[in-house]
């Protein structure tokens, strides 16, 4: 049985905008809540579960999250687990006194976990050892990949591209653009070496495309494009052998470090002077796996390269 509101609060936000989180992994759980389009009210009731003698309410408990389509309040443990203890005892008080009113509590492991699933938070710090902070979601790659798509579509509208990949980095990009290409088109890869101290020469291509590319509309499709160099080179080689159009799709623009002035015709995202990895992108091999693009801690960073040659 639910008694009066213990005090008035402010209209319960149920949009990610409108919404005063208290913690960022709230607002991380609300975007998953959007993305599968369950609604959901931020802090939307408080339940007394205490009063003094005259009446007056000394313990009170507001769940993060009310899900109407479930009926069903949420609560998340994002803290330490000797606090959770605490939150136990309230949570039981409450089911006591209001036994109607269904509640979960989703633990810091759990949750992280779902996030990790999608990308989303801080989760990598539990889940993906060496993983700061992720920029772009899985989400957000997917979205902006799909935009890319319907842009390509619409300029080679009559085409037959070749889409040219450079390798590795740029598998999961390449997989999942021309699925939102509705053109008929070609793929062909290159891999490029790039720069690895004294040990790596001159860049060069280290494996050609199979495809002759005179008199076809290429596509250049890249993971990053940071100083800008490798591009340059590549745009000189493949020119060299006459296209009739050629331009340039990257995924990730490192713009602020660039060097050599390319022209990019297409652009996923813009990304700060920071080393990302993943979706396709790696460090020393490693991270290409992780379904979102993130930046990674010093420890990751300053490890040593696997012996054998670089080709990215
Ligand atoms: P650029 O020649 O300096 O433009 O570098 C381009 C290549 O360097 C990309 O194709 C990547 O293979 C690699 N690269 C540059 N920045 C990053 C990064 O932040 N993460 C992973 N690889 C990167």
């Amino acid at each position: 049985m639910s008694r009066p509101l213990a005090q008035a609060r402010p209209a319960s936000a149920s949009r990610i905008e409108d919404a005063r989180f208290a913690h960022e992994s709230e607002e991380e759980f609300a975007r998953l809540l959007d993305f599968y389009n369950v609604r959901w009210q931020y802090e939307p009731r408080t339940f007394p579960l205490r009063r003094s003698d005259d009446g007056r309410v000394i313990e009170a408990f507001s769940p993060d999250f009310y899900l109407s389509d479930l009926d069903l309040y949420i609560e998340l443990t994002t803290l330490k687990q000797g606090l959770v203890t605490d939150k136990h005892r309230k949570l039981r008080q409450l089911r006591a006194l209001y036994p109607d009113v269904r509640i979960k509590l989703l633990h810091k492991r759990d949750y992280l976990s779902l996030l990790a699933k999608y990308g989303i938070g801080a989760a990598h710090e539990q889940e993906v050892m060496g993983v700061r902070d992720v920029l772009i979601t899985g989400t957000e790659i997917e979205r902006r990949v799909n935009e890319l798509g319907v842009e390509i579509t619409r300029d080679y509208a009559g085409k037959e591209p070749l889409l040219v990949g450079v390798l590795k980095g740029v598998t999961c990009f390449m997989a999942d653009l021309m699925r939102h290409l509705s053109l008929p088109l070609s793929i062909d890869f290159m891999t490029i070496s790039s720069y690895e101290g004294d040990r790596s020469g001159a860049v060069r291509i280290v494996q050609d495309l199979t495809e002759n590319i005179a008199g076809r509309d290429v596509l250049i499709v890249e993971d990053i494009v940071d100083t800008g160099m490798t591009l340059h080179h590549l745009r000189l080689q493949l020119e060299a052998r006459e296209p009739a159009s050629l331009r340039v799709c990257a995924l990730l623009d490192k713009r602020v470090r660039r060097l050599v002035d390319v022209r990019l015709d297409y652009v996923g995202f813009e990304v700060p002077d920071a080393f990302v990895v993943g979706y396709g992108l790696d460090h020393f091999q490693k991270f290409r796996n992780l379904p979102f693009i993130a930046t990674i801690g010093a420890e990751a960073l300053e490890q040593q390269p696997a012996e054998g040659p670089a080709a990215e």
